[in-house]
């Protein structure tokens, strides 16, 4: 077998969040976000980073092309391209200085896309999977992992879909997927399918599978293909996707995790420790929040609200807990840092919360951490893990606060001024507004109309304390596109602020969002939203 066999004993985590997870609606990230989410996973030791699509846009394209650059340690960075001329060559190059290059190649094989969307023969669909794996396995050696998935292979002619698996394997494909694209499969029958696959391919390729959440099956289904023989599994954090989602890492893994005679002597290499501090930053960066019940990773996973659960888990965890809050990174302490504190101290803490920081980093945060102590009495691990995650969307400035002031009142308007440097130069505007965002949000606009020949226009806006308690820091989340573009293809980003004055963090995300969107607009692929693909080069 070319490309790396997968070690005997072992599930290889392919983690697709900065492919799959960020095409669903309006999760794009900067080619700068995706590298810190890239540098999280890498901390998580997954196997895999499928760090995205080349072919679909150059902020894309740069963005697979600096993660293969920075991901060591044995983690392979995947890219993914249609079998169609131009998108693998892209992939190739995006992935070459990869430590570990893992080229993943894809066409639909089920008759419903091959006759709407594709348009071609299942003859024509073979060839060209065979064309595209031949050139991969060419393009990158032996030594490369080359992946072929048959998009919507839970609903392909099962002789097809074997026959194609089994072409592609003979062309040099080393791993074959098993996409469960529209989430229709059911547990039984995907381990069946799976099974058949392997017994065919399995002893010349890794078998794989991806599945889609439609009906909530997605974990289930990638359970079952696992006990059926797959060695590969294909997921997200927070199960982020398409539509419903992807399986999810958290689930998947702590599966595998807790229940080791379901899946006997097979482990995956995964940190748990470092689920949390990922679904978090995910979840931060994507502007998705997790749902409280969320296996894993909501807010009461591990919370027990009634009096004989309580009771019970004091008595001993193992009656209503089957793993520990420790072993998905949860470190139960809440108070955390005051104005005595050191840096080491604060050092310390961000470790035990899954973030390593030091140097200049370090030093920012400190001085952040200080400030916030003087402005609120308890600095908890909550205020600490929004610092952080503060500074994993900061982007280069062109449009900067310089001040602002707003009056608002019961049952009247509110008017409100801002001063910005725009480009280096003070500007100034008045405007009124249904309440004091509002009114300073407009200001903005016209302060920056002028400048930028553009304003921008708010798609959502939303605001959560970060902890409890009135003097709670407030975490605001707007996204925006520019008002010279307009319809589906349209840049949106978004922006975070935060402060404990939520007028200011309101600001604060606005600007930001203002930041990218400029910053895009002059700078192109540098910090440009990886999100911004057509509909017709998505997969
Ligand atoms: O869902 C799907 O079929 C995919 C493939 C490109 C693997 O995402
Ligand atoms: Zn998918």
């Amino acid at each position: 077998m070319s490309g790396s066999a997968v070690a005997a004993g072992s599930v290889r985590i392919f983690d697709t969040t900065l492919r799959d997870g960020e095409q669903a609606p309006g999760a794009g990230l900067t080619a700068a976000e995706k590298l810190e989410v890239a540098r999280q996973l890498a901390r998580l030791k997954v196997d895999v980073i499928e760090a995205g699509f080349p072919a679909a846009s150059p902020g894309d394209f740069e963005a697979v092309r600096r993660i293969a650059q920075e991901t060591r340690g044995g983690i392979a960075v995947a890219a993914l391209a249609r079998c169609r001329d131009g998108d693998p060559q892209r992939a190739v190059e995006a992935i070459r200085i990869a430590e570990r290059p893992h080229l993943h190649v894809f066409i639909a094989t089920s008759d419903i896309h091959l006759k709407h969307k594709l348009k071609i023969s299942r003859e024509q669909a073979l060839a060209e999977a065979v064309r595209w794996v031949r050139y991969g396995r060419e393009a990158l050696g032996s030594d490369a992992e080359i992946e072929f998935s048959a998009e919507d292979a839970s609903r392909t002619d099962t002789d097809f879909l074997l026959q194609i698996y089994e072409s592609v394997v003979a062309a040099g494909a080393s791993t074959v997927n098993i996409p469960d694209t529209v989430g229709y499969a059911i547990p039984s029958e995907f381990g069946a399918l799976t099974k058949r696959v392997v017994d065919l391919v399995g002893r010349d390729a890794t078998v794989s599978v991806h599945c889609h959440n439609d009906l909530g099956l997605a974990t289930a289904n990638t359970l079952a293909a696992v006990q059926a023989g797959a060695r590969q599994v294909e997921v997200t954090i927070n199960g982020l996707g398409e539509r419903a989602g992807n399986a999810s890492l958290e689930e998947v893994v702590m599966s595998l995790r807790t229940r080791p005679t379901q899946f006997p002597e097979l482990v995956s290499g995964v940190q748990t420790e470092q689920i949390t501090a990922a679904s978090r930053l995910v979840s931060y960066l994507t502007g998705f929040a997790v749902q409280p019940n969320k296996a894993v990773v909501g807010g009461n996973a591990f919370a027990h609200e009634s009096g004989i659960h309580q009771d019970g888990v004091i008595k001993n965890p193992l009656t209503y807990e089957i793993m520990t809050p420790q072993s998905v990174g949860l470190t139960g302490s809440q108070l955390t840092i005051g104005k005595l504190s050191g840096r080491r101290g604060l050092q310390g803490k961000l470790r035990e919360l899954g973030h390593d920081v030091e140097g200049e980093a370090l030093d920012a945060l400190y001085r952040q951490a200080i400030a916030l102590a003087d402005a609120k009495k308890d600095v908890t691990d909550a205020d600490l893990l929004a610092l952080v995650e503060q500074r994993a969307s900061e982007v280069p400035a062109s449009v900067e606060l310089v001040g602002w002031s707003v009056t608002s009142s019961h049952g009247g308007n509110a008017t409100g001024s801002v001063t910005l440097t725009v480009r280096g130069e003070d500007r100034s505007a008045e405007a009124t507004g249904n309440g004091p965002v509002d009114a300073l949000y407009s200001a903005v606009d016209q302060a920056l109309h002028g400048q930028l020949g553009w304003h921008p226009v708010l798609t959502h806006w939303e605001i959560k304390a970060v902890s409890a308690g009135e003097d709670a820091q407030g975490q605001v989340l707007v996204r925006c596109r520019r008002s010279s573009e307009e319809g589906p293809g349209a840049l949106v980003v978004s922006g975070h602020g935060l402060s404990t004055n939520i007028i200011e963090a309101s600001l604060d995300g606005y600007l930001v969002a203002v930041n990218k969107l400029h910053g895009a607009e002059i700078n192109g692929v540098d910090v440009a939203f990886v999100g911004q693909r057509t509909a017709e080069n998505l997969p």
